[in-house]
């Protein structure tokens, strides 16, 4: 469920009619709904109720601080995966102890950062990496609090762009070689073995996989205890999936997810740690466009849009469906025809969906690409020199922009020039 509902004819964000924003700030924009963000984060937490837990929102989803600041009020922590991100958390309030460092390739200086200004784990992913933690901690004179990411080897039967948990995927340590790298971690000066850490993949659609992972989860946690490991923590990942066609799309719900968790681990009397991103994030924003031209091709119409694969690349990049629609409410009856939907961006693959039924259109309608709050606005680029488009928050009846327009001197006063031009 989300708050982007038809009313009086018109789309709206929460209790703001979107086209009111499009007058105020321009399209293309993304648009958030703090109810939706909100809502999402807490459907987590009370899955996990009655369980020690820590709901650490996956920010690489969607990192504007406004968002960030949104949840972390209502109590989240983050997961974040660059020294970018670890700043975008600490500058949005986020206590260190609220923060879980994860990613395949954290540098010395970014676990500098981090034990500086206060972590509450690393979730490393390697041995070498572990060795440099180690290292910089000792240099700092701290103790860094670590779980390590162990590899399942499950099959997410997710997008192979997106999948994580199998043999073949750069990510953690493969299970079979735990315990080596357990005694390792205990052996090295300046860590401290927390946990266990896991995540096998994005846009999960059924609860199998979580379910062999997690039973694995916590086979390995006896077995490192009986060697004497202090696993007093599990991260869990994210990856739960949304639904992006709302017509014929169910993924299991967050309070299934946490129920699968206390099946599956609760018995271990282990603090719980999830990492949902896409979830929390995705239906909680549109991305709203303008069409600039409707151009009849030789067997097809194209609605060629003012937003672009630089923009929201999923489609480009995992053919991804997003549901589109009218701002203006189609009338009940109204006969739908068949629209290839594209940017003005110079590639073929700048094509946001193929023959997708839509009322009539026209130059000037507004449309708004659904469930684009999660790796919408984060993954844009300038492409084509296209300046990176706005975001904004809505609470209720009321919105802001929370990240401006960049005008075009903007851009191009970036560029610096060498003295020899
Ligand atoms: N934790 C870790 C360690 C991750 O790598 C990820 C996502 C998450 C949590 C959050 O997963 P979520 O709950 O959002 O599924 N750009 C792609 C998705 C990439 C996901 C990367 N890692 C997309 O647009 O579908």
């Amino acid at each position: 469920m989300d708050h982007f509902l038809y009313r009086d004819g018109a789309l709206y964000a929460e209790d703001v009619p979107v086209a009111e924003i499009a007058a105020a700030v321009g399209s293309p924009c993304y648009i958030y709904s703090t109810a939706t963000l909100l809502r999402h984060f807490r459907l987590f937490d009370e899955a996990l109720e009655g369980t020690e837990h820590l709901v650490c929102y996956a920010m690489k989803a969607a990192s504007n601080q406004a968002i960030l600041k949104t949840l972390a009020q209502a109590g989240a922590g983050m997961d974040v995966v660059s020294q970018g991100e670890y700043l975008r958390a600490k500058a949005a309030g986020v206590p260190g102890d609220k923060i879980v460092f994860s990613g395949v390739g954290k540098t010395a200086e970014e676990i500098r950062t981090a034990l500086t200004g206060g972590i509450r784990q690393f979730n490393v992913e390697s041995e070498p990496e572990m060795v440099v933690i180690s290292r910089v901690a000792q240099e700092l004179g701290k103790t860094a609090p670590i779980t390590i990411r162990v590899n399942p080897d499950v099959d997410a039967k997710t997008h192979a762009k997106i999948a994580t948990g199998k043999s073949e995927n750069k990510f953690g340590i493969p299970i079979s070689r735990a315990k080596e790298v357990y005694a390792l971690a205990a052996s090295l000066p300046g860590l401290e073995v927390v946990g266990i850490d896991c995540h096998i993949g994005s846009q999960l659609t059924e609860l199998e996989p979580f379910k062999l992972a997690y039973e694995k989860v916590a086979e390995l946690t006896e077995a490192l205890r009986a060697e004497g490991h202090n696993i007093r923590r599990l991260d869990l990942g994210g990856g739960l999936g949304i639904p992006y066609a709302r017509s014929n799309e169910a993924p299991p719900l967050p309070v299934e997810y946490g129920q699968l968790i206390k099946d599956t681990l609760g018995h271990l009397g282990c603090e719980i740690e999830i990492e949902p991103g896409r979830l929390i994030a995705g239906n909680a924003g549109i991305m709203l466009s303008k069409v600039i031209y409707v151009k009849s091709g030789e067997d097809r119409d194209f609605l060629i849009v003012d937003s672009a694969m630089n923009d929201l690349i999923r489609p480009a990049m995992y053919e991804a469906h997003h549901d589109i629609v009218a701002v203006k409410e189609p009338a009940p009856g109204v006969e739908q025809r068949p629209y290839d939907i594209v940017g003005p961006v110079c590639e073929t693959g700048d094509t946001f969906a193929k023959a997708r039924n839509m009322p009539p259109l026209e130059a000037g309608d507004l449309i708004a690409f659904r469930s684009a709050g999660a790796y919408g606005a984060v993954m844009a680029s300038e492409y084509n020199s296209r300046p990176l488009i706005p975001e904004v928050l809505v609470n209720g009846n009321q919105f802001a922009v929370i990240r401006p327009r960049p005008s075009f001197d903007e851009m191009i006063n970036r560029d610096t020039m060498p003295e020899w031009l």
